[in-house]
């Protein structure tokens, strides 16, 4: 099920130098949500863990999000902005197909002429963008990577659908992995893999021609998330525990060994459900979901920023990102802090 890197990999001397994250101020509470659809609070709470999520207005664009939190990973770093050698978007919601957003976020950061790249891979994109970034300056190709994971999903919600537009939020977040570390810092084991063959069970489509065959009488609205439900539950919950199994196993660790994990805040239920499964202690995986909802590419890195501002995470730890979503797509990533 896993797929690619199997085995456990030299660090690289690759430290994680900053992180930063931007959040749009307007927060719409469930409460605000059953105002337009028959929805509650209750039952938002109860499937899915989320209280409330941001939701950007209309000068808070994927770019300034973007901007934003990369300025303050650049600034935690202690680093300039002509420091970085690339910058790495990992984003479903572009503003344009081209420029990307990242060549764009260089210009305004006056990181010109970094490279610039977006990665869509929907809400695995982060943890592509880093195991892609740490294999770039493990390689000696780039010394310093900024990794941002950006989504302004209100812009793709139909807000007339009750079973998706409670799930999602807009928001940002960014890290700055750098070289020169200690030889033991860096990525430890990595993961990237796809079954597109199920794209179906969460996609955003134009128009008709983007339909799966045997859809008969679509009453959705075109550029909109589609979703089945169940189908991406089913996918999550057997996904994120495999992944996490996999890093484990490949590396000889017992879940106790990790000082963190940091998923993608898909759901609360399917966050619990895998670590219960696997024997991991509450305080070992971080859960915000019930503040922000699902971000999509933006929740891990959101996570990262909250853990690192509040001093949870130090150097030498051992931390699994791990993350699954539309392609069907999933990735994880274990660092020796
Ligand atoms: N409020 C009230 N009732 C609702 C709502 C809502 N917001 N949404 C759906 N319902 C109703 C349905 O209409 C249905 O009613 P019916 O029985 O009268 O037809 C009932 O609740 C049950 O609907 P289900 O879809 O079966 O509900 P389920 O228990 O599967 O929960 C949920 C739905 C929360 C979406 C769940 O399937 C889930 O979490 N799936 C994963 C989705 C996900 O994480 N997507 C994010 C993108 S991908 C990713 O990040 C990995």
């Amino acid at each position: 099920m896993i797929a690619q890197s199997r085995k456990k990999i030299e660090a690289g001397g690759v430290r994680l130098a900053g992180t930063g994250m931007a959040l749009p101020a307007k927060v719409v509470a469930n409460a605000d949500l059953a105002k337009t659809v028959d929805t509650s609070d209750e039952w938002i709470v109860q499937r899915t863990g989320i209280r409330q999520r941001r939701i950007a207005g209309e000068d808070e664009t994927v770019r300034s999000m973007a901007v934003g939190a990369l300025r303050q990973a650049i600034a935690s770093a202690e680093l300039t902005p002509r420091e970085l050698d690339l910058v790495i978007c990992a984003t479903l919601t572009p503003e344009m197909g081209c420029p990307s957003t990242a060549a764009r976020v260089v210009a305004e950061l006056e990181a010109v002429p970094a490279g610039a790249l977006d990665i869509s891979a929907a809400c695995s994109g982060f943890v592509y963008g880093i195991n892609h970034a740490w294999a770039l300056i493990n390689s000696g190709v780039c010394r310093t990577v900024g990794v941002i994971g950006v989504e302004k999903l209100s812009g793709i919600v139909d807000w007339d659908d009750r079973r998706t537009c409670v799930l999602f939020g807009d928001g940002a977040g960014a890290a700055i992995l750098s070289g020169g570390g200690q030889p033991q810092q860096g990525c430890l084991y990595q993961s990237m893999g796809s079954d597109g063959s199920r794209w179906e069970v969460l996609y955003l489509p134009q128009s008709a021609r983007d339909l799966p065959s045997e859809t008969n009488g679509f009453t959705g609205k075109f550029n909109t998330l589609q979703m089945n439900g169940r189908e991406v539950y089913k996918f999550a919950v057997t996904t994120l525990q495999a992944c996490i199994e996999d890093a484990l196993k490949a590396c000889n660790l017992r879940p106790d060994d990790l000082a963190m994990i940091i998923p993608h805040q898909s759901n609360s239920r399917i966050l619990e459900s895998a670590r219960e499964k696997l024997g991991v202690s509450e305080d070992r995986m971080y859960i915000n979901i019930d503040r922000y909802g699902n971000t999509s590419a933006a929740s891990v890195p959101i996570c990262l920023h909250e853990l690192r501002s509040e001093g949870r995470l130090k150097e030498g730890d051992l931390v699994l990102f791990v993350a699954l979503g539309g392609g069907l797509t999933w990735s994880s990533s274990l660092w020796r802090l």
